[in-house]
């Protein structure tokens, strides 16, 4: 809605105001009013800001507030929106023209600003939905000049923050150990988080959340894209912050010939008031209006067995036909073959490029195998790394230039292998071919695409290539999806080194981590549901104890942490008890009972205190809920804390039921609680009042050990 100079925008919770500048303004490019929560329709600011702003001394004298698009080098001192050049000239950027094309029906406007002296044109595209709470910013920069400019920034947007939120959360990690919530104050220093890994790294998730000390106001902002990137928050002299995010560009690596445009990543923002979990929503949300499930929609999670922790390279006929026997009789619906299968894979050292059966491991291809895992009545996926060359492989040997490097520099190997330049297309339809006639030849419903390394030697004819090989990956997963329309694929890169919406816009689901010690995934699987929605979250049980971390849980405990997500089996259930495989089984049946409810409406999370954590996912209203507490530390108080949910409706009654596949330890619901009580069969139910504010009363829990409820409020 336009307003006079000022130009609304409304997302479902929030309200973007934009002033247009007339054409007396220094610099035509429209300014930033507001970001905040929702403004009731007509509400405007006061006045054009620079009415507001009286002169102040030692200062330029034309003000120049924040803009969509702050340019370095003629009165703007902060962070720009682009950095570029020819050569050293054309520096600096003023917009001397500002277009302002909306796109009906479809919720879009683009802010075309033109700059004739530099000779370039940025086109800022806004994607705003009013039945949504997230929206997009896009950048477009065309060189329009006669020589080629050089690129060192685009921000994907430029975001207001308004004065005083300085609570900044990001998140860290490492392989193993990805999504780490890190915690800082923001001061009037720069912010900066680099990601030059060239895949969206464990170490620098592309997002971060800022906050104030004492609202639940939150803003929330992520890149979706899968290479290198840069996020930057900088304090301003008017005591607000801009926020900006977009690729990290390798030096001369956009060097735009002249008419041609290079288009940023998006990046997606949202303001919410309800705190964390509001803000989560909102971005699950977002995920599950963008996912290209095949056939249009999802369809319920199937539970898979994953065979790398329960054989790695092992792949004898007989000993995975053996899992798969196992695996059904355990209710699993997907078996999906590891690393190992393809020709010379007898470790990590060797054989990536060669994509087709391994001869002596299957001779006769993998079609018998698939085949039985389907007469068993489960789907069959399949592991592989298409990115990826070994130096000892048939592929290397034949192209050894396939392998992206910098000429007169050694290559570096990670994990002893190098990276395919699949922009080119050679490599491309190389890969295509493979992956294709392997999918043909093979009742394949499930591609496990992994990714074990970080780029580094990225270059092609001794320019940068990061950024266009996360292009040409992109490209090359809707090709094979394209042929293959029903095939799902899943994002993994050494666990979770490449998860972020960009990646998603193109597969289904993501591997969260390698790590699959049920107490580190508590702390990486929350996190993850910050931004992704539960239902594309790998979550297996793990073995007893866990390979990454040599820590071990109960069954139980390591069931219930998996639950909630998209459900696996990732260890060997042969190498368990009779009553372990029991309570797997179990379990898993306990998860095709709730996924329905799991993976569609919204989920909170909570901190209780003294050692206990707790998730739910339930439907909006929360109406029907299933909790999971999770005591991930010994009590260090005589009396557990209650665990509080104030999402729950404060003017109904619920009825509680505890989900436990197997009788509880004789530690916890033995012993007699007002828990206990009113999960018994007709046991009084409890006011949503006092449990959204009291909160619920816990049965004596060992440390590492969950809970399982379900919640139903009555009419
Ligand atoms: C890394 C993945 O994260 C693992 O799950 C497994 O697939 C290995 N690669 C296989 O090499």
């Amino acid at each position: 809605m336009e307003e006079g100079s000022f130009l609304t925008l409304h997302s479902r919770s929030s309200t973007l105001v934009i002033e247009l500048r007339g054409p007396q303004a220094p610099d035509a490019a429209p300014l930033w009013r507001y970001w905040g929560p929702r403004l009731p329709d007509g509400v405007v600011p006061g006045g054009p800001i620079t009415e507001t702003r009286p002169p102040q001394p030692s200062s330029f004298d034309i003000d120049t507030p924040l803009s969509i698009a702050p340019a370095f080098g003629v009165g703007w001192t902060g962070g720009s929106a682009l950095l570029a050049h020819r050569d050293g000239l054309d520096f600096a950027q003023r917009f001397d023209r500002c277009d302002v094309r909306r796109h009906a029906g479809d919720h879009r406007v683009t802010f075309v600003l033109t700059d004739t002296v530099a000779c370039l044109q940025l086109s800022i595209t806004i994607t705003i939905d009013p039945a949504r709470d997230v929206f997009s910013l896009r950048c477009t920069l065309t060189n329009t000049g006669d020589a080629p400019l050089q690129v060192q920034w685009l921000a994907a947007g430029t975001l207001p923050l308004p004065g005083g939120f300085d609570h900044l959360r990001s998140t860290a990690g490492r392989w193993s150990s990805e999504m780490q919530p890190q915690i800082e104050r923001l001061s009037r220093s720069t912010w900066l988080r680099e990601n030059r890994s060239g895949r969206t790294s464990h170490e620098s998730f592309p997002g971060a959340i800022v906050g104030d000390e004492g609202s639940t106001r939150l803003y929330g902002a992520h890149l979706a894209w899968s290479g290198n990137h840069r996020q930057v928050i900088e304090a301003l002299d008017d005591g607000t912050r801009q926020w900006q995010l977009g690729e990290w560009l390798a030096p001369g690596e956009v060097r735009l010939p002249p008419g041609q445009a290079l288009q940023s990543p998006e990046l997606l923002a949202a303001c919410s008031t309800e705190g964390l979990d509001g803000l989560a929503h909102a971005f699950h949300d977002a995920l599950r209006q963008r996912l290209p499930w095949p056939g249009g929609a999802m369809h319920e999670r199937p539970v898979h067995l994953n065979t790398w922790e329960a054989v790695y390279f092992d792949h004898r006929r007989d000993n995975l036909e053996s899992l798969a026997l196992a695996a059904a009789d355990l209710g699993v619906e997907r078996f999906v073959l590891d690393d190992g299968w393809f020709h010379g894979r007898s470790d990590d050292q060797r054989a990536l490029g060669d994509w087709w059966p391994d001869e002596t491991k299957y001779p006769d291809g993998l079609a018998p195998l698939a085949g039985f895992v389907n007469s068993l009545g489960m789907e069959f996926g399949l592991w592989v790394e298409p990115e990826m060359v070994s130096p000892d492989s048939d592929l290397y040997r034949a192209h050894p230039d396939w392998a992206l490097q910098i000429e007169g520099r050694p290559l570096v190997t990670f994990r002893h292998q190098l990276v395919l330049d699949v922009a080119r297309p050679e490599v491309a339809d190389h890969l295509f071919a493979l992956l294709d006639a392997r999918l043909r030849e093979t009742p394949i419903a499930y591609l496990k695409w992994d990714m074990n390394r970080d780029l580094s030697t990225a270059a092609r004819a001794g320019m940068p290539a990061y950024r266009e090989q996360v292009h040409a990956l992109y490209a090359l997963l809707d090709r094979v999806r394209q042929a293959h329309p029903a095939v799902e694929i899943e994002s993994c890169a050494s666990g979770g080194a490449r998860i972020d919406f960009g990646v998603l816009a193109h597969t289904h689901r993501v591997w969260t981590s390698d790590c699959n010690d049920a107490l580190s995934r508590v702390t990486i699987q929350r996190e993850l549901l910050q931004w992704f929605p539960p239902e594309v979250m790998g979550a297996h049980v793990g073995p007893y104890p866990a390979h990454t971390t040599g820590r071990g849980q109960m069954l139980a405990f390591r069931c219930a942490v998996a639950l909630p997500g998209h459900f696996g089996v990732e260890a060997d259930p042969r190498a368990m008890s009779d009553a372990e495989r029991a309570e797997l089984r179990a379990w898993i049946a306990l998860h095709k009972r709730l996924r329905h409810l799991l993976h569609s409406g919204r989920v909170w999370r909570g901190d209780a205190g003294d050692g206990i954590v707790w998730q739910a996912h339930g439907d909006d209203a929360a109406r029907e809920l299933v909790l999971f507490v999770y005591r991930i530390d010994a009590t260090q108080q005589r009396h557990a804390p209650l665990v509080r949910l104030p999402m729950l409706d404060a003017r109904k009654t619920y009825r509680l039921q505890r989900m436990a596949p197997v009788a509880p330890a004789a530690h916890s619901f033995a012993v007699a609680s007002p828990l206990a009580t009113a999960m018994r069969e007709g046991g009084a139910p409890f006011d949503g009042a006092w449990l959204a504010r009291g909160g619920l009363p816990l049965p004596r829990m060992a440390a590492e050990s969950a809970i399982v409820i379900r919640l139903v409020a009555q009419a």
